[in-house]
């Protein structure tokens, strides 16, 4: 059973590992130092993360940002599920519970996605989300960061 919870510094180790093992973020220069530090810094300044857990093992992470984009619609800088887990469903929860948290604050959603990563967009267009704009060199020379957007349901 998948389950969402709050990350606590606890589980920065194992997230911090999710990102440093995985291609598409050592493509990015992340490390197992640099993302330590980085979702380190996030909880313990109060930040948003929260973590999915199967069979208490956590397997994956989303970090939400309210009002993050143009200071109104919510941001979702980092979503990513283990290697071994991914397919399973486990981004989707992920995403859903990000959305819940930031429908709070705003009534869509922003996040940017390299435009070499067809898996995250197939992922990311199924849930709802449509691409609304490019930034050609953003973060990388020679990669185009893809800007998705989703108008989240109406809230009754
Ligand atoms: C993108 C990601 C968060 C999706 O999480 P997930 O738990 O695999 O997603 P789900 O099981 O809910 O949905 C599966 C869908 O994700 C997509 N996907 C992306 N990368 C995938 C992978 N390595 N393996 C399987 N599916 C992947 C596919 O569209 C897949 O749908 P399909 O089976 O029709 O091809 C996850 O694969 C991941 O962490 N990838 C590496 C990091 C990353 O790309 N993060 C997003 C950066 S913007």
């Amino acid at each position: 059973m998948i389950l969402i919870r709050p990350m606590t510094s606890a589980d920065v180790e194992t997230c911090a590992r999710i990102m440093a093992e995985n291609p598409l973020w050592q493509r990015y220069g992340v490390t197992m130092n640099s993302a330590r530090q980085r979702l380190g810094e996030a909880v313990a300044g109060g930040e948003s993360l929260f973590v999915a857990t199967m069979a208490d093992t956590v397997e994956g992470f989303v970090w939400c940002v309210p009002r993050g984009a143009f200071a109104r619609s919510g941001y979702i800088p980092l979503i990513g599920v283990s290697p071994a887990f991914t397919g399973h469903g486990i981004g989707a929860r992920l995403l859903d519970a990000a959305e819940a948290f930031l429908a709070q604050s705003s009534p869509d959603i922003f996040l940017t996605v390299s435009d070499f990563n067809e898996g995250a967009q197939r992922f990311y267009r199924r849930q709802g989300y449509k691409q609304v704009g490019a930034l050609p060199d953003y973060v990388l020379p020679g990669v185009t960061e893809l800007i998705f957007w989703k108008r989240l349901p109406s809230m009754p």
